[in-house]
């Protein structure tokens, strides 16, 4: 993949958007802007948008729409005016909302950064609750494996950086519910939203990870070349 492909990941939790968005970092250099990511790093460090943030995230809501559409502003405007990723990148979590998709498209407009293609995971319940229960995560670096399905080498260390792994405190089954929930009232309806824009592509998330990497590519192969 040599052309520049700019992508929104779009996916219930567990459905493999993160993994995925890790695999076209390390094989292609693109860029992943994970919101979920920024918003940990925020809480970890005690800034005021942490602050903001953490309640919703440890209850598996969203966080409000006005705080997340301004952090993506700042991240993709400075990002853009430093030539960071005028190229490539995954947005990996973002948008979430319909709101938030029309300040993302506002927002490109005005940064002359069309998007390439909206992605869409899906798995089934089973098996996104399995996935995220079974979860471990770098907290640095926030690349995850699964006991089961992604082990890494020694048992609670990343292969990496060498560091310990932990699981997210969203990843208990209670809460991963709830998100599954918050993922069906407030996110979902953006499958319609780029449906209508032909946008959308799908993606079988059940298949195994290496099945699930060809069909993205090849979703990408059949892309117009980018602006
Ligand atoms: P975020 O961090 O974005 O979490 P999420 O969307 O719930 O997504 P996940 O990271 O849980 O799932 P994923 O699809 O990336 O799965 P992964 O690849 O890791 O958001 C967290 C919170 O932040 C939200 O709840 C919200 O509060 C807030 N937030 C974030 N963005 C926001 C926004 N825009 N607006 C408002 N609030 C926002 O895979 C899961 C597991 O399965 C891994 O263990 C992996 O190894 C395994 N796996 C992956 N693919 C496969 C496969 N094909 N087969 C078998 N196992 C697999």
């Amino acid at each position: 993949m040599m052309r520049a492909v700019r992508l929104v990941f779009l996916g219930p939790p567990g459905a493999g958007k993160g993994t995925q968005a890790q695999i076209l970092l390390e094989r292609f250099g693109l860029r992943q802007i994970a919101t979920g990511d920024i918003l940990r790093a925020n809480v970890a460090r005690g800034t005021e948008l942490g602050r903001k943030a953490k309640a919703y995230m440890d209850s598996g809501d969203l966080v409000p729409d006005d705080v997340i559409i301004g952090m993506m502003e700042a991240e993709l405007t400075a990002g853009a005016e430093s030539g960071a990723f005028v190229e490539s990148f995954v947005l990996d979590g973002f948008p979430r909302t319909v709101r938030q998709a029309e300040a993302l498209d506002a927002l490109l407009a005005r940064l002359h950064l069309p998007l390439t293609a909206v992605l869409l995971f899906d798995a089934d319940r089973d098996a996104l609750i399995e996935r995220l229960t079974g979860r471990w995560t770098n907290p640095r670096t926030g690349r995850t494996y699964h006991v089961a399905f992604n082990p890494p080498n020694v048992v609670g260390i990343d292969d990496e950086d060498g560091g310990p792994l932990v699981q997210r405190p969203d990843d208990t089954r209670a809460v991963v519910v709830d998100r599954l929930s918050t993922y069906d009232t407030k996110t979902a309806p953006l499958v319609e939203y780029y449906t209508r824009l032909r946008m959308l592509k799908r993606i079988d998330g059940l298949q195994p990870i290496d099945a699930v990497t060809a069909a993205v590519l090849a979703a990408l192969d059949g892309t117009d070349e980018a602006a």
